[in-house]
């Protein structure tokens, strides 16, 4: 029984590190990808392109932000095929850097 709680203990533990959002990672994967269009530091360069340093549109739970990344909005393109969901939560995770 003891041992049973251990190994799952040990299964959680290693499984929220695993899932940790990097927000360095993020940076270097939105300056690559989405300044072009929501600009460096989250100042937008296209004038539809919401600001996340003014914290624009991140008020909705990751979950959410994921879907819009992935299948895109609009005129943003979607990233699904490109970057993989632990890449996107690292992007959210250096968006929610931006804003203070
Ligand atoms: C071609 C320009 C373009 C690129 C590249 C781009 N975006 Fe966007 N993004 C937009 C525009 C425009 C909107 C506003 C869409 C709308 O609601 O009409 C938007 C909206 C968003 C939103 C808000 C979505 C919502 O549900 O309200 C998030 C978050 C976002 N972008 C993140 C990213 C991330 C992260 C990347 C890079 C992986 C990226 N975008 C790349 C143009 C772009």
């Amino acid at each position: 029984m003891k041992r049973t709680m251990l190994a799952v203990i040990v299964t959680l533990f290693a499984s929220a590190t695993a899932l940790a959002a990097d927000p360095i990672n993020g940076k270097q994967i939105y300056e690559m990808h989405c300044a072009v269009c929501h600009g460096v530091g989250g100042h937008p360069v296209l004038p539809s392109a919401p600001s996340f340093a003014k914290g624009e549109r991140m008020m909705q739970p990751d979950t959410m932000l994921i879907e819009s990344i992935e299948n895109g909005k609009n005129v943003m393109p979607g990233f699904l095929g490109l970057l993989r969901t632990q890449e996107i939560r690292d992007v959210i995770a250096y968006l929610r850097t931006l804003h203070r």
